[in-house]
């Protein structure tokens, strides 16, 4: 495996992200909203850099049938918080064809937030199936699939520091 974004990389990633969220939350209490499971890591990392009052909480979800191309969620785990009139922060981990974040984003923004962004380490723009934007973008990359830092093939090295290419 490749290495494409080393743990110093990912770092100076971080903290830039954590940066531009401080500035524009530092009067907010947000909640942050893991989506399970490759953004843990990240987000374990992220919130550590964030100097306002929040609280996490975590969702999971996956495409019907296994595919990405139906363009249906169904939700395995809701957060357990009630978002109306909060300002929620969704933390995701890669956007790939951005089905998953655009359908996950339009249920919470349902419940009646006040805001909903999103944050994302990385960001795939060329796979996309559906026009989406994040709020805040760690680093665009190119099609390829990547592991590590959270990010799985097949369950397999999440638990890599860095960011790998994986053939
Ligand atoms: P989307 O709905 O296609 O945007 O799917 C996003 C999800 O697909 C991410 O949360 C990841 O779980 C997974 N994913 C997309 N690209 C990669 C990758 O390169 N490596 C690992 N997981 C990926």
């Amino acid at each position: 495996m490749k290495t494409l974004i080393s743990e110093k990389e990912i770092k100076q990633l971080v903290k830039k992200l954590a940066d531009q969220i401080n500035f524009d939350y530092k009067d907010k209490k947000p909640i942050l909203v893991g989506i399970l499971k490759g953004s843990i890591v990240f987000m374990s990392d992220l919130m550590r850099q964030l100097d306002f009052d929040l609280e996490i909480d975590f969702i999971s979800a996956s495409s019907y049938g296994g595919t990405k191309t139906s363009g249906e969620i169904k939700i395995l785990k809701d957060i357990n918080c009630d978002i109306k009139g909060r300002d929620v922060l969704i933390v995701e981990d890669i956007i790939d064809t951005g089905l998953t974040l655009s359908h996950l984003k339009k249920i919470l923004e349902s419940r009646g937030p006040k805001t909903v962004k999103v944050v994302t380490l990385l960001d795939k723009p060329s796979r996309r199936k559906i026009k989406f934007k994040a709020d805040y973008v760690g680093k665009v990359i190119e099609d390829c699939f990547v592991v590590g830092y959270g990010l799985d093939c097949d369950e397999k090295h999440r638990q890599l520091p860095y960011i790998a290419i994986f053939k």
